[in-house]
């Protein structure tokens, strides 16, 4: 499977007008109304990159993956078919819900829902944020990387890989005070970011850790931090700068119990010469994730 980025994700909320002030006053995204009672949020010229839903809870429910046509997309149905992964091909309207040409969704071995397209429809008009934020990093990069959790972790890994088509950029062992060491697999798929999934070795009730975004520049990272504390939004971790992706954020809780991570600087690889490393440490500084994870 051919997986080209992150096209968007979907998030359930019992109250998504929550999300309109959250998504758009703080992170900077654009709300529009959602067709079905929910928020859309923006980040660029696309119709909606963040899909919060009316829902009885407040959760991450599915990972909007996209590639890059209809053949791929009948391929990646084949190759699913052959792994024996349960799919349901969306309706027409059901697809159109996402503005996508064609949608299909299945779940990996760790329960969580991804969703499949192609052919995003948008009518392309200007991204206008709320909050002044000229541009997020998306493009063929995808909207940024969202972390989901994977208790059965081997299994979901080999889903990942061997089913969707992701391949390593690196590795994380994470040793907790208490417990026993917890795995990070970082994951990419057919484009330049350092990684659009990651997969940790746990249990998360929000179904997400964090939804990674990214934006220019330092000063949009601190204005970011200005808004988050301005909105007396809880934060989940300082600022600090990651040794993997090289990525400099701080987090900060959405209204679904999940983290954003907001930050600039994310490093874009060429695949054919990057070596996997397994690193013991998760950030060059900053980052205390004693705050709220
Ligand atoms: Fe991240």
């Amino acid at each position: 499977m051919d997986i080209r980025a992150l096209a968007y994700v979907v998030i359930d909320a019992v109250d998504p007008a929550q999300w309109r002030s959250f998504g758009g006053d703080v992170v900077g995204l654009q709300p529009v109304a959602l067709p079905d009672g929910g928020v859309g949020l923006r980040m660029d010229e696309r119709a909606c990159r963040l899909f919060v839903q009316p829902a009885e809870a407040d959760r991450y429910a599915a990972s909007g993956w996209e590639v890059a046509d209809k053949a791929a997309f009948a391929a990646a149905l084949r190759a699913l078919a052959q792994a024996g992964v349960d799919v349901t091909v969306a309706t027409p309207a059901q697809a159109r819900a996402r503005f996508a040409t064609e949608m299909a969704w299945f779940a990996d071995p760790a329960g969580n829902r991804h969703e499949l397209i192609w052919g995003h429809r948008s009518d392309f008009a200007r991204f206008a944020s709320p909050a002044g934020v000229p541009r997020f990093v998306t493009g063929a990069l995808g909207l940024g990387h969202t972390v989901l959790p994977a208790p059965a972790f081997d299994r979901t890994l080999a889903f990942m890989t061997e089913v969707m088509g992701f391949a390593s950029a690196d590795i994380l062992t994470h040793h907790g005070p208490d417990e026993g060491a917890q795995r990070i697999h970082f994951l990419h798929c057919n484009n330049g970011r350092h990684h659009s999934l990651a997969l940790f070795e746990g249990s998360v009730p929000a179904g997400c850790v964090h939804l990674m975004v990214e934006v220019e520049s330092m000063d949009e990272v601190g204005r970011a931090m200005d808004r988050v504390r301005q909105a007396e939004v809880p934060l989940m971790a300082t600022l600090g700068r990651h040794v993997n992706d090289a990525v400099t954020s701080f987090y900060f809780r959405s209204p679904a119990g999940f983290a954003i991570e907001f930050g600039y600087g994310g490093r874009v690889i060429d695949w054919a010469t990057h070596t996997v490393f397994e690193s013991t440490a998760v950030s060059l500084w900053g980052h205390d994730f004693s705050l709220g994870f």
